[in-house]
C-alpha cells in the first residue's frame, strides 16, 4: 500500500528520488543507480534541464537524428530528428534519396494565421451584445498596445477580433475571437496575454455601459486561451513525377502508382486505416517538431482536428495521377516558432535549428511538412511492396540483440542467421543463447 507524500515539491532532488526508490523499489538502491545514471556531469546543463518543469529527478533520453539529402524547393537540407521508433530515420532517408532524383519536394505556406479566444457568457439582448462590441473593439486593441508593439515593428500583431454568437451550441455562450499573425514565434504566450486583457477590458467596460441592462452588465468571462486548432495556418508540400519515374520496385511503374493512389484513397475512405496512416505522417512530423523545440501535443491536436474537418476522420495526405503526372502531397495546420521557449533555452534544439539553418517559422513548417510527406511515402512505397515487416524487422532484431547484451560481432552472424527469416522475439533469444552458449 503506498502512501501520500507531504510537501514532495519542496524535497531536494536526492531527497526526492530517496522517497521514491524507498515508496516504489524492491530494490531501491539499484532505483536509484539507474535514476542518477542519467544526470549530467555538467551541472548547469543539468540545473537547466531540471529547471525546465518541476519535480525532475533525472533526464529521459532520446535519440536525436539526423535525414540527410531532403531536397526541399531546390535546396537541400539534414532534417534533424527525435524519436525512438527504430524504422523512421532511415525511412525518412530513403524517401529523401528516392525524390532526391526526381526533382525533390515542393512546399508552400498558405497562410500563418494564429487563433485565440475568450469564452463568456451573455444573457441578454442580442443586438445590444453587437453594438456595444462594435464600440469597444477598438479599445480592447488599444488595451493591449504594451504587448503588441514589438510584434507590431516586426510586422506582425492583432488581424482582428470578432464577436462570435455560439449560443446555437451553448445557452448564453459567445466568444471574442481573434486572430493574430505571431512571425517567428509559436505566439502562445504573447496570444494568452492579449487575451486576459482583451477580457478584463471587456468586462470591466460592459459594466460602464450605460446601454446595457443591469443584468445585461453582468458579462461571465469563462476562459481566455489561444486555440490550438489553426485551420488557417497551412503549409502544403509536395511531389510529383512522370509515372515512368516511379521505377525502383518490384511492380511496374504504372502498378505502383496505380496502387499507391489507391492506397491513399482508402485513408481518405475509411477512418481506421486513416488513423494508422496519419499516425506514419506523425512519426516524420513530431520527430521534427520535438528536435525542433516546438509543442509536439499541439501540432497533433491541431492536424487531427483537421484530418476530421469535414466530419470524418480522414488522410492528410492526397495522391492523383492525371496526364501521366503522379502526384503525391500534404496540406496540413502547423503553429510552429523558431524564436523564444525552448528553442533558445534548450542546447540541442540551438543545434537543431542551426542544422536547418535558422529557419524562420515559415521555414520550418515547410521542413515539418516534409517530414511528414517523405515519412507516408515511405510506409505506402513498403506497404504495397515488400510490407512493413521487412524493415522493421531488421531493426526490431538489433533492439532485441542490444537488449540482450549481443557485442557486435555476435550481432553480425545473428543479423546473418535471420536474413530471409521473420523475426519472432523467442527465436532471437534462443539464436543468442545458442551463439553464447557455444
Ligand atoms: C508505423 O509507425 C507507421 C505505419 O503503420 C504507418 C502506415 O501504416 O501507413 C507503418
Amino acid at each position: 500500500m503506498k502512501r501520500p507524500v507531504e510537501g514532495f515539491s519542496k524535497l531536494t532532488k536526492e531527497q526526492k528520488i530517496d522517497w521514491l526508490a524507498k515508496a516504489y523499489f524492491y530494490d531501491d538502491e539499484n532505483a536509484v543507480y539507474v535514476l542518477k545514471q542519467y544526470w549530467n556531469e555538467d551541472t548547469q546543463l543539468q540545473k537547466l534541464h531540471d529547471e525546465f518543469i518541476e519535480n525532475t529527478i533525472s533526464n529521459f533520453y532520446l535519440p536525436f537524428a539526423v535525414a540527410p539529402n531532403f531536397l526541399v524547393n531546390g535546396e537541400y537540407y539534414t532534417i534533424p530528428m527525435t524519436i525512438e521508433e527504430s524504422s523512421v530515420v532511415a525511412a525518412a532517408s530513403k524517401a529523401a534519396k528516392f525524390w532526391q532524383k526526381r526533382g525533390g519536394f515542393i512546399a508552400k505556406v498558405i497562410d500563418t494565421e494564429k487563433i485565440g479566444q475568450v469564452h463568456f457568457m451573455y444573457s441578454g439582448d442580442k443586438s445590444r451584445l453587437q453594438t456595444f462590441f462594435t464600440y469597444i473593439k477598438p479599445q480592447l486593441i488599444h488595451a493591449v498596445k504594451d504587448i503588441t508593439k514589438n510584434m507590431e515593428k516586426r510586422g506582425g500583431g492583432i488581424i482582428d477580433i470578432e464577436l462570435r454568437d455560439k449560443t446555437e451550441a451553448l445557452t448564453n455562450y459567445y466568444q471574442l475571437h481573434a486572430t493574430f499573425n505571431t512571425l517567428d514565434a509559436m505566439g502562445a504566450n504573447f496570444i494568452n496575454s492579449c487575451l486576459e486583457q482583451f477580457a478584463k477590458t471587456f468586462k470591466a467596460a460592459a459594466q460602464d455601459y450605460s446601454e446595457f441592462t443591469s443584468s445585461e452588465k453582468d458579462i461571465q468571462i469563462v476562459m481566455s486561451i489561444l486555440s490550438n486548432y489553426v485551420p488557417n495556418c497551412i503549409v502544403h508540400a509536395e511531389v510529383s513525377c512522370p509515372v515512368e519515374a516511379l521505377n525502383e520496385d518490384r511492380l511496374t511503374p504504372h502498378e505502383f502508382a496505380e496502387k499507391f493512389v489507391r492506397a491513399v484513397a482508402i485513408a481518405n475512405a475509411e477512418p481506421h486505416r486513416a488513423v494508422t496512416h496519419n499516425k506514419g505522417i506523425m512519426n516524420g512530423i513530431d520527430a521534427v517538431v520535438l528536435a525542433t523545440g516546438n509543442d509536439f501535443r499541439a501540432v497533433e491536436a491541431g492536424i487531427h482536428a483537421y484530418a476530421a474537418r469535414d466530419g470524418q476522420y480522414r488522410s492528410l495526405t492526397q495522391a492523383s495521377i492525371e496526364n501521366g503526372i503522379f502526384r503525391f502531397w500534404i496540406e496540413i495546420p502547423l503553429a510552429l516558432g523558431t524564436v523564444g521557449g525552448l528553442t533558445s533555452l534548450h542546447p540541442l534544439v540551438k543545434i537543431a535549428l542551426e542544422i536547418l539553418d535558422k529557419p524562420s517559422a515559415k521555414e520550418l513548417m515547410q521542413l515539418v511538412a516534409v517530414a511528414g510527406l517523405a515519412q507516408n511515402f515511405a510506409a505506402l512505397r513498403s506497404l504495397i511492396t515488400s510490407g512493413i515487416q521487412k524493415g522493421h524487422m531488421k531493426m526490431h532484431l538489433f533492439n532485441i540483440l542490444n537488449q540482450l547484451g549481443a557485442t557486435e560481432e555476435q550481432k553480425k552472424l545473428i543479423a546473418h542467421q535471420f536474413k530471409d527469416k521473420t523475426v519472432i522475439h523467442s527465436e532471437v533469444v534462443a539464436a543468442y543463447q545458442q551463439l553464447t552458449s557455444n
